[in-house]
């Protein structure tokens, strides 16, 4: 009987050659049909896919307020050549003149605004309030394809210059247990241009990248820092092309930068207990989930290249050999960035692709 059913798994496996997978997809260009280590996802970037990747359209700068707008699609801001995506910041000024800054309007129709909150649709510029100085690109992948658990690989070429913020990071696609951060973010690598940041005497500029899980039951119950690893190397990450990988399993998040493993975020027993939220006067929005919850659920693939914005670059980092221009607490903080950018245009080379964030290629596994 034994041996019966050892040459029926055998034929099977032969027929089919396919081991089950434990990662679930869905999106217009997700396949119904996958074994264990096919790839389900793929970009290589020889052209712009319109199909794979939504563009966003706002001027919102998030949560952080970031500085940058976010203008849809704009050839200027991203291309593809030689078989690579390139992510270019502009100065809006370049574009609309100077004046545009403190008296243009930029009106972005409802249907076509991706983000209404933080003044996504429109703005007019005044001399307190700017117009997003900076233009640039995110996009990613919510209507194409969302998976949960399997190994993402995007191979890509960070870019350096004072206040760039690039992201290769993944949101969830429903929402199952609620608003940010209770269904989870996945920061696979974030990473500041500055070539010469520093904490203490950390390089946390192009030398230092970083991967990060947010959740929690409530915005300022967040247990980020439990699940938050740096890596620092010489030379930056500006300096070629590597490797960002996520891998992804009912039990744990791995991030690794090539061959070395970053960190490790284990379930154990679940991130209720993990961000010890327990007196935090909230229920528990993932009793339901799995141990991996709020990370037992889909979600979609983001690149972005951000500027400066009021959170990510901490006051108290020394910038070397200019001052950061801007305080977290300015209600002007983007006119006071646009002010001091004597001191950081020129870390940008611009006219070379310095300041660019380039992409080789996207790649989902199944686990
Ligand atoms: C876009 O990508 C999808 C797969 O994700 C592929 O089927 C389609 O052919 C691509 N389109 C172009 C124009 O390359
Ligand atoms: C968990 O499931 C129970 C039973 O279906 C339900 O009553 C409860 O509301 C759920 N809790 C959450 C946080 O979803």
């Amino acid at each position: 009987m034994k041996g019966v059913l050892i040459v029926l798994f055998c034929a099977v496996g032969i027929v089919y050659g396919c081991t089950p997978s434990v990662t679930r997809v869905s999106g217009t260009v997700a396949p119904s049909n996958y074994c264990s280590g096919d790839i389900i996802f793929e970009d290589n970037f020889n052209n712009i896919n319109f199909t794979n990747w939504f563009f966003e359209n706002t001027l919102a700068g998030g949560g952080n307020w970031e500085f940058q707008w976010y203008p849809g699609h704009d050839y200027a801001n991203l291309y593809s050549e030689n078989g690579f995506l390139k992510f270019a910041p502009t100065f809006t000024a370049d574009r609309y003149g100077e004046a545009f800054l403190t008296s243009g309007r930029v009106v972005i129709p409802p249907d076509q605004c991706t983000q209404a909150d933080w003044y996504g649709c429109e703005r007019t510029g005044t001399a307190e309030n700017i117009i997003n100085p900076i233009r640039s690109t995110r996009i990613d992948t919510r209507q194409s394809f969302g998976f949960v658990y399997g190994e993402l690989e995007i191979r890509a070429k960070m870019p350096a210059g004072d206040w760039l913020w690039p992201a290769l990071w993944l949101m969830p696609q429903n929402n199952v247990y609620g608003g940010w951060p209770r269904s989870g973010e996945i920061d696979l690598m974030e990473m500041r241009g500055n070539r010469n940041l520093f904490s203490g005497s950390t390089n946390v500029g192009v030398e230092q990248g970083g991967s990060t899980m947010h959740f929690g039951p409530n915005w300022n119950f967040n247990g980020w820092p439990t699940a938050h690893h740096t890596r620092n190397q010489q030379p930056g990450f500006d300096a070629g092309f590597h490797l960002y990988r996520l891998r992804w399993t009912q039990t744990e998040i791995q991030f690794w930068y090539d061959n070395n493993l970053v960190g490790t975020v284990a379930a154990g027993t679940g991130f209720w207990d993990r961000g010890n939220f327990h007196n935090s006067g909230f229920t528990n929005p993932w009793v339901n989930g799995t141990v991996m919850a709020p990370f037992d659920q889909e979600f979609f693939i983001i690149m972005n290249l951000a500027v400066g914005g009021t959170n990510y670059f901490s006051d108290t980092f020394v910038n070397v050999p200019n001052p950061k221009p801007w305080h977290n607490d300015s209600p002007t903080a983007p006119r006071d960035f646009w002010r001091g950018r004597t001191a950081w245009e020129p870390t940008w080379n611009r006219g070379t692709e310095d300041s660019f964030m380039q992409v080789d290629y996207v790649r989902v596994r199944a686990l």
